[in-house]
């Protein structure tokens, strides 16, 4: 019904507009204003956490872009090894897991089937499972080691939103986590970035009062047949994840690539009028990446594509190449893919409507896969 819905039209909409205090939730009671983290709930000793000697994340959808996400956070700041893989891949191709490797089971639902059967897995190896989940006393969580929650309130739409940044952001605490329980050169680092956890419910806010222009830019391009999406280092799995919602809620053509790939074929898809979103890491001073991708922009520009740029506040860099610029507040390099995937999200839920389909109850699609 529409109280439901808190007087959206759908539910997508409303639990996108809720993603500033889902990603509060989730950060509270975890994180001190000294910089240090506590996190009790994953249930293993300071000393079994300096034992760990592999972490492997396993997920299915949008859980497995932000497992994606959670690799280039977790191997950073812990100096440990980290693999992500599709849960249903993870188990038929005999991986290496042992009593020293931490899986971590990412699930909104706690139900998805290969994702239990991977952690069911994983711990007849001997291995220790956290996982990170958004419905309480699921299956998941109750079969694993230990639990996180994410605390992002029941999400009702197919599209995964709030669930995606709140897995995200618990990622980041177990990796800021193991950080700081194992020290690591990044002990700087890890301080003050704990701390910028923080501002991100107020920098999600942000970008949800910017986002007319992009619902106006996704009704000029309802009759696109195929958008493409650019992205490297975090904003890499932002891209795949902003090409996902857009198959599964307006049944378009879409495909996310890393940009450092362009040139191994992507390209080839590049023609007139093309869009092209591309989520732009923080610029020059604090990713190496920068330029390049801004390179990028103008080859695929030069091609004809019609440049969708997601880059933050201040980069003027990319001014001169973006046919529509997508701002997005400054953040910490690896955070960046909380603020950066919310217009993507808004981008597909108003294509979906300017095509005409129920964007709670897209074809083909359920919300918990608990089949193989
Ligand atoms: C389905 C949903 C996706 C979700 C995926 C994993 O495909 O439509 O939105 O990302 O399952 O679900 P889980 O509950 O394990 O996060």
């Amino acid at each position: 019904s529409a109280a439901e819905k808190d007087g959206y039209d759908y539910f997508m909409l409303k639990e996108i507009a809720e993603q500033p205090k889902a990603v509060a939730n989730t950060l509270l009671g975890r994180v001190g204003n000294d910089g240090l983290l506590s996190l009790d709930e994953m249930r293993l000793s300071d000393d079994e956490l300096r034992e760990v000697d592999k972490v492997v994340v396993v997920a299915c959808g949008t859980a497995y872009h932000a497992g994606m996400v959670a690799k280039y956070a977790i191997e950073h700041w812990t100096r440990l090894p980290c693999e992500v893989e599709l849960a249903s891949e993870f188990r038929y191709r005999d991986p290496v897991v042992d009593r020293q490797t931490l899986v971590i089971a990412i699930s909104q639902s706690g139900e998805t089937m290969d994702t239990l059967m991977a952690l069911r897995y994983a711990r007849e190896q001997g291995a220790r499972v956290l996982a990170i989940c958004n419905t309480n006393g699921a299956t998941i969580p109750r079969e694993s080691d230990a639990v996180l929650y994410t605390h992002a309130g029941p999400e009702v739409a197919v599209a995964s939103t709030k669930a995606f940044l709140t897995q995200m952001i618990a990622c980041f605490l177990v990796g800021l986590y193991l950080g700081q329980v194992r020290g690591t050169k990044w002990g700087d680092e890890i301080r003050s970035v704990v701390r910028d956890l923080s501002d991100l419910p107020a920098k999600v806010d942000v970008v949800l009062e910017t986002m007319e222009p992009v619902r106006e830019l996704a009704r000029n391009l309802a009759s696109a047949t195929s958008v493409l999406f650019l992205g490297r280092h975090v904003g890499y799995p932002v891209a795949l994840e902003g090409a996902l919602k857009l198959k599964e809620l307006a049944y378009m053509h879409a495909e996310g690539f890393a940009a450092g790939e362009l040139k191994h074929g992507p390209i080839a898809l590049v023609e007139e009028n093309v869009p092209i979103i591309v989520v732009v890491p923080s610029p020059k001073g604090r990713s190496v990446l920068h330029d390049k991708i801004v390179s990028n922009i103008q080859e695929v520009r030069a091609r004809g594509a019609r440049t969708i740029v997601v880059a933050e506040e201040g980069d003027e860099d990319v001014v001169p190449y973006a046919d529509h610029l997508i701002r997005v507040p400054e953040c910490p390099v690896l955070l960046q893919p909380v603020v950066s995937t919310v217009p993507l999200q808004v981008f597909a839920c108003e294509m979906a409507s300017a095509r005409g389909f129920d964007v709670d109850q897209p074809r083909n699609l359920a919300k918990s896969v608990t089949v193989e």
